[in-house]
């Protein structure tokens, strides 16, 4: 993978804290107590910085890794208009191979699982173009599998190219880190009211992140390629946490994480190899904190789109 250490040496952060957020990590720091990195972003490479954290010391984790998209190294046109597709096309998400990348995933897993408390559980957030994988690297280091939440997006990227189905999907795995983990958080009411239908499935239905929430760099660009939106981590925190607890994320991009986290008065760790990202992460919680209260998009819209019972 192509790492981004150029960033590390100019001083965007101001020094090594800036609102006190965040924290650069060098060579010289052996290891981090957990209350020094208490709801701070921590600049520097996941796969170093974990190795430095305590043993079993967070209540949940949220992971949205690189893709490993493999786009084609050229500008996409779009078939019929012919202007450019903004493509995931970032350093970040390239690799020389499938196994350089399972090897990047599995050494983060590991320190993962090592970092968990005993009835922690862990999100993983993919695509198919690496989600099977993930899985399967789960599953061979020992983590139970306790449910795939499939995540239906309201407003996906077309296929321009017309040449295969439109990819509305991303996958959630979610897991305990083995099988003998029991008292899990699991808030069953709040994960009814949101998958579909009267059981409330494990499909979430929701649009991908846009307009106002979406960060914007200098140029009025979006910042990051894949930010989240407020919304999956929502759902994410309220099914799977309770109040005070610690959720780590160990490559944070814009922060949502931590952003909703906080705003839901839980505590986070997040870490971000990207410099930029960490600056962007500063300037959005240098605003007050603040999410949409009701349940989005409503069930009823939601039943419309999938043309279930109950639609407008
Ligand atoms: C899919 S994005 C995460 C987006 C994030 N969930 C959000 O809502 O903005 C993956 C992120 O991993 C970061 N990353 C890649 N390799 C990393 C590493 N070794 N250590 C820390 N962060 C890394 C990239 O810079 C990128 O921002």
């Amino acid at each position: 993978m192509k790492t981004q250490e150029g960033l590390f040496t100019s001083n965007l952060l101001g020094g090594n804290t800036e609102n006190g957020l965040a924290i650069k990590d060098t060579p010289e720091i052996k290891a981090y107590s957990s209350q020094e990195i208490l709801n701070k972003v921590i600049l520097g490479d996941a796969l170093k910085v974990l190795r430095k954290l305590p043993e079993e010391f967070v209540d949940m984790i949220f992971m949205d890794p690189p893709y490993f998209l493999q786009l084609p190294n050229k500008k996409l046109k779009r078939w019929t208009v012919k202007t450019e597709v903004d493509a995931v096309n970032d350093d970040w998400d390239k690799f020389a191979s499938f196994e350089e990348y399972d090897n990047f995933i599995k050494n983060i897993l590991t320190e993962l699982k090592r970092v968990m408390k005993p009835n922690a559980t862990i999100w993983v957030i993919a695509t198919y173009h690496s989600i099977f994988r993930i899985g399967k690297i789960m599953q061979d280091l020992g983590f139970w599998i306790l449910n795939d939440v499939h995540w239906v997006k309201t407003n996906p990227m077309p296929n321009w190219l017309g040449v295969r189905f439109t990819n509305a999907t991303e996958t959630l795995i979610w897991a305990v880190k083995d099988k003998k983990a029991k008292k899990y958080t699991f808030n069953k009411d709040l994960a009814k009211e949101f998958g579909i239908g009267k059981v409330g499935a494990n499909v979430w239905v929701l649009p991908i992140c846009s307009g106002k929430e979406r960060l914007k760099d200098e140029n009025g660009k979006r910042l990051h390629s894949t930010q989240k939106p407020i919304e999956l981590l929502k759902r994410v925190i309220l099914t799977s946490t309770k109040k005070g607890d610690l959720i780590l994320d160990p490559v944070a991009g814009t922060g949502t994480t931590g952003y909703v986290a906080k705003t839901l008065k839980r505590d986070f760790v997040m870490i971000e190899v990207n410099e930029n990202y960490i600056k962007g992460i500063v300037e959005r919680f240098r605003k007050p904190l603040k999410i949409a209260e009701e349940p989005f998009p409503r069930s009823t819209k939601v039943n419309n789109y999938l043309g279930l019972e109950g639609g407008e």
